[in-house]
């Protein structure tokens, strides 16, 4: 059973111009989509810069407004809420910044950076709360003495690891991770993608890992869903989306992969080449003439692909 969903979420950015500043249109950023998040699961979000994995993760922990549809968490109705400060949804979902550097207040020392969910949410002692500081620092490979220091002392991959502090610290449900590791070095990516791996199956935390690298996402990821320009063109587990693609869009993404085998190396210049051609004669199979994506079809328990009505079973 799934304890969040989220229902034909749409976030709309209105475009102002003219004398008067009217709203003379909108960017769709997010433009339609489905998500259900069940306990201990790790869902991926990918797609291309610009597509709206990130104004998704904001808007579900309530930092862009949501323009229509609706978040259900654990049968409360919390779209656009004004939330407490100390409200379980607030402790339960929390997000790791792309921008590690302009989610930290610079006015801050470390230790009461990582310290304010702790005292929002976990009432603990001085001591207590001392003691959880250390853990949470040593879990991301940081010294003590970061403490005291503030986050202009530190480098770009420090602070992303502040940032992972932060958004574990409260102990909780769901852990919205925004690029998390596209800041480090590939030593500390992987202590770090293995240490969240470790908590999510301690603690049963769930995951939406949003990325651009397709092999981190396999690695992490149970549910895939592929974006672009604010909607989903494929949605499947991790054997649909790697081995059975269907979309053209996904087809591009994973063709585009390097290959690091040689010996491979013409068979998947083959491969690029069909799906060039498939791309170019078949483009309205997967696009409307507004160059829209369809809506999703079903095409087996697990597996959904964007595709107009009548080409459903036929791709
Ligand atoms: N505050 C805003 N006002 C207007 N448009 C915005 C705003 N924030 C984002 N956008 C637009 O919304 C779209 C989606 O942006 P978003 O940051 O979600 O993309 P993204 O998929 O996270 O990209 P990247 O991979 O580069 O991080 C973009 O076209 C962007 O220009
Ligand atoms: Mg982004």
């Amino acid at each position: 059973m799934s304890f969040m969903q989220i229902n034909d979420l749409k976030v709309h950015y209105p475009i102002r111009g003219g004398f008067f500043n009217t709203v003379v249109d909108n960017v769709h950023a997010v433009d339609g989509i489905n998500l259900e998040f069940e306990k201990g699961k790790a869902y991926g979000l990918v797609g291309e810069s610009g597509c709206g994995k990130s104004t998704t993760g904001k808007s579900i922990i309530g930092l862009e407004k949501i323009t229509s549809g609706n978040i259900i968490y654990e049968g409360v109705d919390v779209t656009n809420k004004v939330r407490s400060r100390n409200s379980a949804y607030n402790r339960d979902i929390q997000m790791i910044f792309q921008d590690a550097h302009s989610s930290l207040n610079p006015r801050k020392r470390v230790e009461d950076i990582i310290a304010e969910p702790i005292r929002n949410f976990l009432k603990l002692s001085p001591g207590e709360e001392r003691k959880r500081i250390n853990e949470l620092l040593a879990i991301v490979g940081m010294s003590e003495e970061a403490r005291i220091k503030y986050p202009h002392e530190f480098s770009g991959g420090q602070k992303q690891r502040i940032g992972i502090a932060r958004a574990i610290a409260s102990n909780p449900k769901l852990i919205i991770a925004d690029e998390p590791v596209s800041a480090l070095d590939l030593s500390v990516q992987a202590q770090v993608l293995n240490f969240l791996k470790d908590i999510q199956e301690e603690f049963g935390l769930s995951f939406l890992f949003i990325s651009h690298d397709l092999g981190v996402v396999k690695h992490m990821c149970d549910n895939i869903s592929i974006m672009y320009k604010g909607r989903f063109v494929e949605s499947g587990n991790r054997n649909d989306i790697y081995t059975n693609p269907q979309h053209i869009y996904t087809k591009r993404l994973l063709s585009a992969i390097p290959e690091v085998n040689p010996t491979n190396r013409e068979e998947r210049k083959n491969i690029r080449r069909a799906v060039e051609v498939d791309y170019l004669t078949n483009h309205h199979n997967y696009y409307d003439e507004n160059g829209r994506v369809f809506d999703l079809q079903t095409i087996s328990n697990t597996h959904q692909v964007a595709m107009s009505a009548q080409n459903k079973g036929g791709m």
